[in-house]
């Protein structure tokens, strides 16, 4: 009897030694982590000129909304309207300061009450040390809020996995035709790993550099 019981406590650790290995093997084969989870804080302004009608107009009406006529806009604005962009982006507030890029995209009037346009831009950066790269904004652009939040869903080039939220107001109005908006970008990019090194660094560790990043 007691033979039998010895044996049985042998196979109930035999079995749990291969549970534990089989575990391990699990672990060992799962993927390695390809890119750090350190990243890099992105700050960037900008200023988005919406001409959308007269001389140098960049934003153009796509499509006119079914409706009902929203009620919190001017007359004539309907739900579903959507514009197409190709805005200039500057880097001051003034239409003739530095370039900075194009806004591309469309804006939507997604509220059939309040004046709220659903956004969907890429901003295409080409000035700076981003030029050539991309960031990605959509949101809702509540305009009876003086800043509205939108986000930073990706990017490209230098940007690419960029994510954060872009702080969207409207700067100046220049004229019925002509609306600038201040975009302040508060977005971060992963810190590429060199290839040589892929192995994830202590949590600890990399909590802590990203800290000392913010
Ligand atoms: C941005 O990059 C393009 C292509 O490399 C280059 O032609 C252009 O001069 C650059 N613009 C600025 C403002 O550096």
């Amino acid at each position: 009897m007691a033979t039998s019981g010895a044996s049985t406590t042998t196979s109930k650790r035999r079995r749990l030694l291969l549970v534990a290995a089989a575990l391990l093997l699990t672990l060992l084969a799962a993927p390695a982590p390809v890119a750090s989870a350190r990243r890099r804080p992105v700050r960037l302004r900008v200023y988005m000129h919406d001409i959308v009608g007269g001389p140098g107009q960049t934003a153009v009406l796509l499509v006119r909304g079914p409706g009902p006529e929203n009620p919190s806009m001017h007359p004539g604005n309907y739900f579903g309207d959507t514009v197409a962009v190709d805005d200039l982006l500057t880097e001051g507030l003034a239409a003739d300061s530095a370039p900075a890029g194009r806004a591309q995209g469309t804006y939507m009037t997604g509220s059939m009450s309040r004046p709220v346009f659903v956004v969907s831009v890429t901003l295409h950066l080409t000035a700076g040390r981003y030029n050539g790269s991309t960031l990605v904004v959509a949101g809702r652009d509540d305009t009876s809020e003086a800043v509205r939040e939108l986000a930073v869903v990706g990017g490209t080039g230098a940007l690419r996995r960029a994510q954060g939220h872009v702080l969207w107001s409207t700067a100046r109005v220049e004229s019925p035709l002509h609306a600038v908006l201040e975009l302040d970008v508060h977005a971060s990019v992963p810190v590429p790993v060199p290839t040589t090194t892929t192995r994830a660094k202590p949590a600890g560790m990399t909590l802590a550099s990203h800290l000392s990043q913010v």
